[in-house]
Order: structure tokens, then C-alpha cells, then sequence
């Protein structure tokens, strides 16, 4: 199994430019399933959870040509609408396939995704949305089979404001009859950018982006051109790396206004920012950070997926801070390996308190999920010799080509 092999060498320094959002991306594929004509999608990242989708979407009958960056998909030929378990477990995300499938072809037979390492990630929302536009739903041998002759326009609130809960309903209800009104919606900008692409394809739809969306369902939707935005996480990670080595570098390509409560909190920490229309330099003037408390939220408040990696910022930074996680229940698990690395960490429940250290010592790590093999990463790139971080696919689900492009800002890193 692949690892990747960190020598601790002082600050990044350089330019970066970041790959189109996986989680903006996902839906995106998953919407190709509404219309019998191709979707044209450029920007997209080359990163393992797209390949998974893609996989998903052939075994389904879809055509998918990629090249580098851009895709067409073309769902006319679909033959199948089962979702099994053996791809759907590698990703949690494949739950987007349950909306659009169902919403086309009158029914969908989806693997429960099961649990995940950062909680056991209920779907009872999508479920319970589907329901309420008519949808017959049971759960039978680990799958969610879901069967309607025609969708029909719902209102609907959900408890808790998620992510892919309001895509997959958005997505299904533009294919429904009449209009659904969704309340309590997750604002995240990857919703936002679904809904550009949702109108383009003939849907009627307001609202995405504030907590309440209205849509107007359609009995065809049209294919269309779309491309998919930076990636907002990637873009963090990258500022946060820069920022715990002390160095200074210039993130391209991306999309600061979706970044606000993150930059915020790396001024907090000390780091200095210019911010430009699609680019953002930071600069530490070869200064440590100052610890800074993170309480996680759903958008517009801070990400829960910068939460480990300003955690490994925190475990070097001068004085201490706590580090609140509201979003999931199990999303500490990269604080046992931080302080394999002579991090001063103590977990109460939901919350860590970050004491920092001036060094921390490169290790053996085991990564245990995308954002926490990201905050490995980090921490071995400011720490006092080899860091090998084990379980690599992790990091290779959500970022692209990470161990390139952080050498090219002379970080020594390579995979073993
Ligand atoms: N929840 C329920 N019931 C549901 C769905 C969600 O109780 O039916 C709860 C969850 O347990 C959690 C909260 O709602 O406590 C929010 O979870 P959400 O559903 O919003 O998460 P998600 O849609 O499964 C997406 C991203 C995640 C990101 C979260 C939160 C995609 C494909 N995934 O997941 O991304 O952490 O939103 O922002 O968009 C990552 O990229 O590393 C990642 C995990």
C-alpha cells in the first residue's frame, strides 16, 4: 500500500493553483442522470471519489468520456439503476444517485453507504424527503430501493440542514410534478453551483443559497455545459500548510468570497492575507501563528472539513485554543496520530484543547479520512524530521496530486 514519505524542511514558498471542488463536482455528475441528452463538465479535479462516480455511472449505462480535466456524460442509454454496495462504501457520495434515478426512471436501488470514520452518517433526510414527494421507500438487504411512478412537488423542512439531503431533493424535484418548497437547507456554495447548473438544464429554481429553495419541476430537462468551481477546501488546506510552516504563498485559481469565516481565522492567527478576484497570498513573515478557537457549523460558518487541518496548525502555534466539533461525532480521529507526533492535545467530548508546541517530531501516521490525512500531512511538513503517513487513498479520494504540488513549494515529499 502506497505511503508518503514527509522530510520536515521549513516554509513553503511559491504559487499553487487549485483543482475544481470534488464535492461540487459529485452532484454535478449525479444531475447527468436527469436528462437523456449529454452534459458537457470542465474543471473537474483528478481525484479518486470522481473516478468512483464515474465507475458508478458506467455500471449504470452511462457514456463518459474524460480527458484531463473535462467530461462528457451521456445518460441516455441507462440500463440499470442499482448503485451497489462494493463502489458505493468507498463513497458516501454516491448517495447522490438516489434522486436523480429515482426522479427519472420511477425507481432506484442504492446501497446504504454504512458507517464512516467520522460518524455514522445517517440518510434518514433524503429518505425522508423522497417520501414526502410521493416516494415509496424501503430499506431491504443493506439497499434503499425507492419507487414513484412521478415524483410530485412537496414541502418539505429538514431537520438538520445537509449537504447532499438538499442536492438529492433539489435534483429530484426538478423532474417532479409541480413545485417543492425546501426549508432548512444547507447554504453550502457546492448547493449554489448545483442550482446554476439545475437552471441551465431547464429546471425553474430560487432561493439556493439562503435556507428556503423553491423549485419548479419539469417533465424533461435539457443537457447543457457546466464548469465546476475551485475548490474551496483544497484552497484552505493549502493556505493552512503555508501558514504552519511559516512560509508564504499564493493560492490561484480559486474563489475567496466562499472562504470568509477560513481567512478570518488565519488572520486571527497571525498570517497576513492579500486577497485578490481569484487568488489569495499568504504571507507569515516567517512568524509562528497564534492558536485560534475553531467551533465548526454548517456554511457560512467555519467547514468542518478545515477542522483537523487548523487543529495540526493549532498543535504548533503559540498558546492554546479549543477546537469544537458540531458537525460530526467521531471527526477527532487524526488527534491520536498528532500526538504520536508530540502534539499537546486533550479530547472532552466534542471538544479538543490545543496546547502548542514550538516543534513537533516527524512519525510513522496512519490516516484514517480525507481531511485527516490532510492535517497529517501538514504536521509533517513542519515537523523535525520523517513523517510517513500510511493509508495514502484517503488523501487521494479529495486532493489532487497534494504530494506535487507541494513539492513544487518545496516541500521534500514523495510516495514509498
Ligand atoms: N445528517 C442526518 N441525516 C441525514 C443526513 C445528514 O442526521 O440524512 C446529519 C449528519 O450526520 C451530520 C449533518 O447532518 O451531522 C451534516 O451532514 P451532511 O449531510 O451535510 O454531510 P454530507 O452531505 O454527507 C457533505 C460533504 C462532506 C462534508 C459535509 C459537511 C459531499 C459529497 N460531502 O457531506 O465532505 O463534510 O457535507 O459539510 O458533499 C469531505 O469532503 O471530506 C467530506 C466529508
Amino acid at each position: 500500500m502506497e505511503k508518503i514519505l514527509i522530510t520536515g524542511n521549513g516554509p513553503l514558498r511559491g504559487e499553487v493553483s487549485i483543482a475544481g471542488a470534488k464535492n461540487a463536482a459529485l452532484p454535478i455528475i449525479a444531475a447527468s442522470l436527469l436528462t437523456n441528452e449529454p452534459l458537457q463538465v470542465s474543471n473537474i479535479p483528478a481525484v479518486r471519489d470522481i473516478s468512483t462516480a464515474l465507475k458508478l455511472l458506467e455500471l449504470l449505462g452511462c457514456q463518459v468520456e474524460r480527458n484531463d480535466t473535462e467530461l462528457a456524460i451521456d445518460s441516455s442509454q441507462v440500463h440499470s439503476v442499482r448503485a451497489p454496495y462494493e463502489l458505493v462504501k468507498t463513497m458516501r457520495g454516491s448517495i447522490l444517485l438516489l434522486g436523480p434515478l429515482l426522479a427519472r426512471f420511477g425507481e432506484a436501488d442504492v446501497s446504504l453507504p454504512g458507517g464512516c470514520a467520522i460518524g455514522s452518517r445517517p440518510v434518514n433526510e433524503h429518505i425522508a424527503g423522497l417520501e414526502a414527494m410521493g416516494a415509496e421507500v424501503n430499506i431491504e438487504a443493506g439497499y434503499i430501493k425507492a419507487a414513484a411512478r412521478r415524483l410530485r412537488g412537496a414541502h418539505f423542512a429538514f431537520d438538520v440542514p445537509s449537504v447532499t439531503a438538499t442536492e438529492n431533493l433539489m435534483m429530484a424535484a426538478s423532474l417532479a410534478e409541480g413545485t417543492t418548497v425546501l426549508e432548512n437547507c444547507a447554504m453550502e456554495p457546492e448547493v449554489g453551483d448545483l442550482a446554476k447548473l439545475l437552471a441551465a438544464m431547464g429546471a425553474g429554481i430560487e432561493g439556493a443559497g439562503t435556507s428556503t429553495i423553491t423549485i419548479e419541476g419539469s417533465e424533461r430537462l435539457n443537457g447543457t455545459s457546466h464548469r465546476v468551481p475551485p475548490d474551496r477546501i483544497e484552497t484552505g488546506t493549502f493556505l493552512v500548510a503555508a501558514a504552519a510552516t511559516r512560509g508564504d504563498v499564493r493560492v490561484v485559481n480559486t474563489e475567496p468570497d466562499f472562504l470568509h469565516h477560513v481567512l478570518g481565522k488565519l488572520e486571527q492567527a497571525g498570517a497576513r492575507l492579500q486577497i485578490g478576484p481569484d487568488w489569495i497570498h499568504l504571507d507569515t513573515d516567517g512568524k509562528r501563528c497564534q492558536a485560534v478557537n475553531i467551533h465548526t457549523a454548517p456554511y457560512p460558518a467555519f467547514p468542518t472539513d478545515m477542522q483537523a487541518q487548523f487543529m495540526a496548525l493549532n498543535a504548533l502555534s503559540e498558546g492554546s485554543a479549543t477546537v469544537v466539533e458540531n458537525i460530526f461525532e467521531n471527526r477527532f480521529m487524526h488527534v491520536a496520530e498528532l500526538q504520536r507526533m508530540g502534539a499537546d492535545i486533550e479530547l472532552q467530548g466534542h471538544t479538543a484543547i490545543v496546547r502548542g508546541r514550538e516543534r513537533l517530531q516527524g512519525a510513522p501516521v496512519m490516516a484514517t479520512d480525507l481531511r485527516a490525512s490532510a492535517s497529517l500531512v501538514i504536521a509533517g511538513l513542519a515537523a523535525d524530521g520523517d513523517t510517513t503517513v500510511d493509508r495514502v487513498y484517503h488523501l487521494d479520494r479529495g486532493y489532487a496530486n497534494i504530494d506535487s504540488k507541494l513539492a513544487e513549494l518545496g516541500a521534500v515529499i514523495r510516495r514509498i
